[in-house]
Parts: structure tokens; sequence; C-alpha cells
């Protein structure tokens, strides 16, 4: 059966009947090339807005929740847009990889919510209930092997640096609460380079690379109708969970 912890625990298809569940989704690229938008996109197209989050069959998980607590040292070059959130080491790997290990195994996770002004966790988080798919996007989610083999699909977002930086200086001054000269500093100096250190070279392991994120439209209906197709219920792929059938098929 499809409960079994050994099939749980492989990341491999091994034909329609021995699908996964819940389906896990890398969505890596860099900042602000729309890796969220296209998660949104997807999840939408499957059927799942407006869906009260108990209920939802598709999440959409930031590897933003688990950056670590800064020291106090950090946050003072944190205020200054010198501390460098681009870095592996600033993400808590461990949490991660739990927290998407507690998930495949349907169990209710809390996933810390972040907040950016003040570069700390939130005291709020968000319980996610067991879905049938989950949508992991960051900028280093393909980074960590062990995090990165758990995937069943791997997505990388590819956006020209241009657009991506401009997007950038938008966002962070309207919502981060950023002045225009900090954020071209941080750019230049931590953000870029680690890009192409540490995030470009994981494009490699995509299953498939979207060019111009959410604005690709055919691109994210062939994902969508790929996604689909996997998990539609097979004679030997009975669903057991009572709504676990709501977005399978066409999207209303
Ligand atoms: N970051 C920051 N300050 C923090 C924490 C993170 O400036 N306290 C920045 C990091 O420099 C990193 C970026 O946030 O480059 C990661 O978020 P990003 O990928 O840009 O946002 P998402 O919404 O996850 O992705 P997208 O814009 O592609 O949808």
């Amino acid at each position: 059966s499809r409960n079994e912890p050994s099939e749980r625990s492989s990341p491999r298809l091994n034909g329609l009947d021995r699908i996964p569940k819940p389906f896990l989704i890398g969505v890596a690229g860099g900042t602000a090339s729309g890796k969220s938008s296209v998660c949104a996109k997807i999840m939408d197209q499957l059927g799942q807005a407006g869906v009260d989050h108990r209920q939802r069959q598709v999440v959409i998980i930031s590897q933003d929740a688990f950056y670590k607590n800064l020291t106090p040292d950090q946050d003072i070059k944190a205020k200054r847009g010198e501390f460098n959130f681009d870095h592996p080491e600033a993400f808590d790997f461990d949490g991660m990889a739990q927290a998407l290990k507690d998930i495949a195994a349907g169990k209710i996770v809390e996933i810390p919510e972040y907040d950016y002004v003040n570069n700390c966790r939130k005291d709020s988080g968000m319980k996610i209930y067991p879905v049938d798919v989950v949508l992991f996007e960051g900028i280093l989610v393909f980074y960590f092997k062990e995090l990165r083999e758990m995937f069943h699909m791997k997505l990388f977002v590819d956006t020209d640096p241009d657009t991506r930086l401009s997007r950038r200086v938008l966002r962070d001054i309207k919502e981060r609460g950023r002045t225009l000269e900090k954020i071209l500093h941080q750019y230049t100096t931590l953000v870029k380079p680690a890009f192409e250190e540490f995030c470009l070279p994981t494009k490699k392991y995509a299953d498939v690379i979207i060019p111009r994120g959410a604005d690709n439209t055919v691109a994210i209906d062939l994902i969508v109708q790929h996604i689909q197709e996997l998990l539609r219920p097979t004679k030997t792929n009975k669903r057991t969970r009572h709504n676990s059938d709501s977005f399978v098929g066409r999207p209303h």
C-alpha cells in the first residue's frame, strides 16, 4: 500500500500506482525570480484557491521560514544591510529537513512565519495539515543534498537578473522597510555573489527550468497537467482521504 514507510521515503516514481504522497515539489530560483507567484499559480490551477487551509490538498512553504535566529551582533549587521541572508549558513537546515520529513510522514507540522522588517521569526506560525502536494520554495532549496533528494519534482524559476533586481528594489522598499542605498549595497556585495556561488549552480538539478517565471503560462500549464496526471487515482492507486480528490481533473 502507498502508506508503507519505504514508499514514502523513496523519491522515485515507480509507476502511476506508486506515486508517493504527499508529492513534494521543490521550487528554486534567484531572489525575486517569481518563485512565490509560480507556486501560487500552480496551486490555483490545481483548483485550490479559496479552499480553507484545513481542507486544502496543496500547500506552499517558504524556505525563509527557516532563517536562523540572529545573534545581537548579527542583528546589528542585518540592520546595516551587511548580514549575508543569501549564504547557506543563514538557514536552519535541520529544521527544514525535519519539517519536510514530518510532512511526508503525514504529521501536522507548525511552520514559523518570517518577519523581513525585523529579520526574525514571528511569534505566530502556520499549521500544515496532511496534504497531497507540497510546494517548497526558496533560493537554496536544492543546495542541501538531503533536502534536494526528498523532492519528487524540482523546478527552477529562471528570470533575468535585471528584472529580479528591479522587482527586489520595489518590494524591499514597499514591504520590507528598506532604503534604496541599503538594498543596492546588500545586493551587490552579498546577494548577487551568493546567487552565483550557491543558487545558480543548483539549476542543474532541476527537472524543469521555467524561463520568465510566472509569466510563462505555457510552462505552468504543462507542469500542472503533469501533476494532475501523476495524482489521478488509478485502479491500484485509490486515495483514502475523504477530500483528496478535490483538485484532481480539470481546474474549474
Ligand atoms: N532577505 C533579506 N532580509 C531578511 C531575510 C531575507 O533581505 N531578513 C532576503 C535575502 O537576501 C534573499 C531573499 O530575502 O535574497 C530571499 O527571498 P526571495 O527569494 O527574494 O523571496 P520569495 O518571495 O521567497 O521569492 P520570489 O520573490 O522569487 O517569489
